[in-house]
């Protein structure tokens, strides 16, 4: 997104508190933003606990620092309140991964099933599902459906993986993956293991399968900050979107944060580049027009509404509870 406006001089953190307090706006940033976006945030944290936020918040305008489903997410939970996101281009490779109407496609072949559907994609995937599961939830809801039921998880196939050898359920898989987590490298991964063989590795239940082999602890972003706090050494190897480290060293100044690596050992590869569009600049642009906007037709919004209320009801726990936990893979 080009941005026109004259910056210079401009005292940007100023400006955003400033608008901040005039609109009764309240930032939320995921981990994965940029340092001065979560510094600036009201709160800060995993996809579920911003849909709860995005859910409770009574202010007028919530900027989304993140991406678009989770913006999508909030204005779904929150009809009646404005909601702008920094850079209406910040997608998500899951998403891409799952048109609507495959999915539907795929859907009407296996009537007998119902979907299960990871919050990583668009609005319209979730009116076609039954039950939205994020990270930190989805082992909790699993565990709530009948053991005979049948179930398509999508679109991530790495979670869904994850979790059928975890709780040793069949699930038909669609077939997306995340590009950020695909990116690390088992072989540059044992290498940082090798140099620092006391450090535990923590992953993201989005790596795939060969990366979750070597996890000490399998979880979502909040997660990962929590065993990060808990665990009894003072070094860690993270295996997900290394913006989260500032969290990290922000909570956690004496520890040492190492990012897993990617294929060739030093890329970039494992930043997200939909997470990285947003910028100050563009926050505070969207705070001062009141765009880019989510927009939504009802009948939409109340069709995808449904599988976010049964993860809400399902998840259960307040802000900050609730994981995948160890890792217990089956099968290890
Ligand atoms: P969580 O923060 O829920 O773990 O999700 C990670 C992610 O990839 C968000 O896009
Ligand atoms: Fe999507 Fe992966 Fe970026 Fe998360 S990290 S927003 S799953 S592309």
């Amino acid at each position: 997104m080009e941005l026109t406006t004259n910056f210079t001089g401009l005292d940007l953190r100023a400006e955003i508190d400033r608008l901040r307090k005039e609109r009764n706006a309240v930032i939320l940033a995921h981990y994965y933003q940029k340092p001065e976006l979560q510094d600036i945030a009201d709160f800060v944290g995993d996809s579920l606990d911003l849909s709860k936020k995005a859910q409770a918040t009574d202010a007028d305008v919530i900027a989304f620092c993140g991406v678009r489903f989770m913006a999508e997410t909030a204005k779904i939970l929150s009809p009646q309140k404005i909601v702008v996101l920094p850079d209406m281009d910040a997608g998500c490779s899951l998403e891409d991964s799952c048109p609507p109407e495959q999915f539907a496609a795929f859907r009407a072949k296996h009537p007998d099933h119902i979907a299960l559907t990871y919050i990583n994609c668009s609005a319209e995937v979730k009116a076609l599902s039954d039950v939205i599961v994020t990270s930190s939830s989805a082992e909790a809801i699993l565990a709530k459906i009948p053991l005979d039921q049948k179930i398509i998880f999508g679109p991530d196939r790495n979670l869904g993986g994850y979790l059928a050898r975890k709780t040793g359920r069949d699930m038909l898989l669609w077939p997306g993956v995340c590009i950020v987590h695909e990116a690390f490298s088992e072989t540059e991964l044992l290498k940082l293991k090798a140099q620092h063989p006391g450090a535990p590795i923590a992953a993201h239940p989005e790596c795939p399968a060969i990366i979750l082999d070597h996890a000490d602890y399998v979880g979502s972003t909040r997660g990962i900050l929590e065993y990060a706090n808990a665990m009894p050494g003072d070094t860690l190897i993270v295996a997900t979107e290394p913006h989260i480290i500032h969290q990290m060293e922000r909570a956690m100044p004496t520890k040492h944060f190492i990012g897993a690596p990617g294929a060739d050992g030093n890329c970039n590869c494992n930043i997200c580049p939909y997470m990285a569009l947003n910028t100050m600049e563009k926050l505070y642009v969207a705070l001062r027009d009141l765009e880019p906007r989510i927009e939504m037709e009802e009948g939409l919004r109340l069709r995808a509404k449904k599988s976010l209320d049964a993860m809400l009801a399902m998840a259960g726990g307040t802000v900050g509870q609730g994981d995948l936990g160890p890792a217990t893979l089956t099968g290890d």
